[in-house]
């Protein structure tokens, strides 16, 4: 329950006031406070969801997806609605100039004019950077390529916080948890962001298990990537024997973009989870979805399934950002 997690963080409004009309590009961004702060306003916020529903009245989103989304646009959407605002919507890019060749920074600048914020999500990795300079509104990146989707496992972590709050207290060493990534971290946007995040809570975990084929066993991480993980201290373990790996795991996170076209006809049917999968007692699934074959459906209706509760979250999580993102400096302090 998002109160349990409430009660476990220590209220610090003061790093909120810090994300005023910032760009959230990154989760290299977010400090342990940080997120603690973000993730305890998320959880008032769930906890209470009607009890703010104005402080963005006026404000305009521009929700600017080039890619399908079902969660990122329709929930970041209903955040900025729940909070009173307005919004609008671009879910195709050849119906803007970009089609007759009008270049990203003069439809940034364009957005100036006519939004108070900007979410975007474009297949094109370099899109936020061509944006950037000319954008005088708050831009939040919505998965850019295969670079980054910080606002996924800014939910993805709020989730497993909600799951074991005891993982943010000064106790969280005697809790760590196994944490198993079904995949290749450096291929999956999301998991690229969360592992960022992970590395700000080492105490929290015991060791990052990654399974996966062996043909892939070269590409598993890119050098940053491994420095970072290494940096925080986290131990590593690779495995690629999924039914005999799952017994040890706490967290399993599972993505469906790590098993694209031909990679999924190989090698999808070994690493999918069914009913059947041998899964530790109190074993939480994550999957920022959509889902394919590898996350059976016979799963969610067991105590495992925490991927529904993780886009339900979402919501809540995207609201805190965009309250401290948007809103002005006194309003957040009454919120927090
Ligand atoms: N998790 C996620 O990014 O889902 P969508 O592609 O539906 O936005």
């Amino acid at each position: 329950h998002p109160k349990a997690l409430l009660r476990a963080i220590q209220e610090d409004g003061d790093y909120l006031l810090k994300l005023s009309n910032q760009h959230i590009v990154s989760s290299d961004q977010f400090t342990q406070n940080g997120l603690l702060q973000l993730f305890r306003l998320a959880a008032k916020y769930e906890a209470n969801p009607r009890r703010f529903s104005t402080s963005l009245q006026g404000k305009i989103l521009i929700s600017a997806f080039y890619e399908p989304s079902t969660r990122t646009r329709l929930s970041f959407e209903s955040a900025w609605h729940r909070l009173g605002g307005d919004i609008m919507s671009i879910t195709d890019r050849s119906t803007t100039g970009i089609a007759k060749g009008e270049c990203l920074a003069d439809v940034a600048e364009m957005f100036n004019n006519y939004g108070d914020c900007v979410v975007l999500r474009d297949n094109n990795e370099t899109s936020l950077e061509e944006m950037v300079d000319s954008l005088r509104i708050p831009i939040i990146n919505a998965g850019n390529g295969s670079d980054e989707h910080p606002t996924q496992a800014l939910a993805d972590l709020y989730a497993m916080f909600k799951w074991r709050p005891e993982l943010v207290t000064e106790e969280a060493a005697e809790h760590a948890v196994s944490v198993g990534i079904i995949g290749v971290p450096n291929k999956m946007r999301t998991v690229r962001s969360l592992i960022k995040l992970l590395c700000k809570f080492p105490n929290a975990i015991k060791e990052l298990v990654i399974i996966h084929d062996d043909s892939v066993q070269d590409e598993l991480f890119g050098q940053q990537q491994r420095e970072q993980i290494e940096q925080a201290g986290i131990s590593i373990r690779t495995a690629t024997d999924l039914d005999k790996t799952l017994p040890d795991l706490d967290v399993i996170y599972i993505n469906a973009i790590s098993w694209e076209g031909e990679t999924f006809n190989t090698y999808g049917k070994t690493f999918s989870l069914t009913a059947k999968s041998p899964l530790k007692e109190g074993a939480i699934i994550l999957h920022p979805l959509a889902r394919g074959a590898e996350l059976s459906t016979d799963l969610d209706h067991t105590p495992h399934n925490w991927y529904f509760s993780q886009a339900r979250g979402a919501v809540f999580l995207r609201m805190a950002l965009l309250t401290c993102m948007v809103q002005r400096a006194e309003r957040v302090i009454d919120v927090v």
